[in-house]
């Protein structure tokens, strides 16, 4: 597959067949779920829930994705913004006033990256403080987060599908259902039903998938354009949001706006929930799996950045793979060449207006020389050996590269 690289899994006729490869433990294992249309609207739906007093404070973490703050901000919160370890947990004395107590009333935690944390400390800190715990499983849909699947420790928990399968919307939120407390969504039309099955299609043949179904899609060309204006809105979530501090603007309305609250209080659509249902999830993993070992493998020889750790993988099912750029320049022209080029690789340097600086953060560090590579399963071996040497090519100033291992002799 050439370049642009999709930037979040494609469905194919590949991702349909049956498989009996095993599955690692999965998100939140029997817990009640409700399904919502994406991560940040899991996060909407659990503040909801919360009903925490208009003002309250939710800590969030300086190295953030906006759309984990925008929910905060949307449900009439404050965002107290905390600092984060080398490891990617909360530095939890800097949410405590003078006299020991705790500055918010809820905190939102998460497993950066797809690598599982095992989070009871910070579950425990969080029941002795009052505090209720969020647990973001945005990027870790699979695997052991400590003694527990994750999304097993906070008093709630979100997922986000679309990260992980070819589905144009859909989250996930856990949480300990109130009888009195029912979270009302709206329901779907047809309409956009139709919409988001022809969204799953046009991303498919747009990356060379599905061969076959072109034809057909052809022929409905017409229906299509019919469709077009609420067409054009639902592919906007399953388009990645572009690092550019000049869209996010300077206000939490600007913000808001940027991260397409829309959708946050209405039911995923049928097609969208069949996928995430049906399709089989063994090669998802092992292909995530593969790919993030070879970036693993071929990331560890470079000259100008490392792997932020060393994790195999071997128990979960990675988002991304995190390669830490020691200069700054260098990683923003890397990462501005990548993205320009097409390759599939994403920066957190957008951060949320009146994001603080503070003592002791990798956050802030993270936001300007972490890249991140996705492992996602639509992207085959030809695709991640295509970024490992462009990368090593503008990292490494000799050309000696390393050997990939699945070719060395036996
Ligand atoms: C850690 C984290 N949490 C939540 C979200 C929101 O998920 P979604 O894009 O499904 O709304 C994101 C999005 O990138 C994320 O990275």
């Amino acid at each position: 597959m050439s370049l642009p690289q999709p930037k979040f899994p494609v469905l194919s006729w590949r991702s349909c067949l049956p498989s009996s490869e095993p599955l690692p433990p999965r998100f939140g294992g029997s817990r009640h779920r409700l399904h919502t249309t994406s991560g940040r609207a899991a996060l909407a739906c659990a503040l909801r829930h919360m009903a925490a007093a208009h003002g309250s404070a939710v800590g969030v973490p300086t190295y953030h994705c906006p759309t984990m703050i925008a929910p905060v901000v949307m449900a009439g919160l404050r965002p107290q913004f905390y600092p984060i370890t080398d490891e990617g947990l909360p530095r939890l004395g800097a949410l405590l006033d003078s006299q020991g107590k705790s500055l918010v009333q809820a905190l939102l935690v998460p497993h950066y990256f797809g690598v599982p944390r095992n989070l009871e400390p910070v579950q425990q800190w969080c029941r002795m403080h009052g505090v209720l715990l969020i647990e973001d499983c945005a990027h870790t849909y699979f695997g052991m987060a400590g003694d527990r699947p994750v999304g097993c420790w906070g008093d709630y928990a979100i997922a986000s599908i679309s990260k992980f399968k070819p589905v144009p919307e859909a989250g996930i939120l856990l949480l300990e259902p109130k009888p009195d407390q029912a979270i009302e969504l709206s329901s779907t039309a047809w309409l956009h039903e139709l919409k988001a099955a022809f969204t799953v299609i046009e991303r498919a043949l747009s990356f060379g998938r599905l061969a076959g179904l072109g034809v057909l899609y052809r022929a409905t060309m017409g229906l299509r354009k019919l469709l077009k204006r609420e067409h054009r809105v639902i592919t906007d979530i399953t388009q990645p949001i572009i690092p550019s501090s000049q869209t996010i603007g300077t206000n939490n309305e600007q913000a808001i706006a940027y991260c397409d609250m829309d959708r946050s209080f209405r039911h995923p659509s049928r097609v969208a929930r069949l996928l995430a249902t049906c399709l089989p999830e063994g090669p998802i993993v092992a292909a995530r799996r593969r790919n993030y070992q070879r970036f693993l493998q071929a990331f560890g020889a470079l000259d100008g950045a490392t792997p932020l750790s060393q994790h195999d993988m071997r128990d979960g099912a990675p988002y991304v793979f995190p390669l830490l750029v020691r200069d700054e320049d260098r990683a923003h022209h890397l990462y501005h060449h990548l993205r320009i080029s097409g390759y599939a690789v994403f920066r957190w340097d957008t951060l949320w207006p009146g994001t603080l600086s503070l003592a002791g953060d990798a956050g802030q560090l993270w936001s300007h020389r972490i890249i991140q590579f996705l492992c996602h399963q639509s992207l085959g071996e030809a695709d991640i050996e295509r970024t490992v040497r462009e990368v090593q090519r503008l990292l490494n100033p000799s050309p000696a590269s390393t050997p990939d291992p699945r070719h060395a002799p036996a």
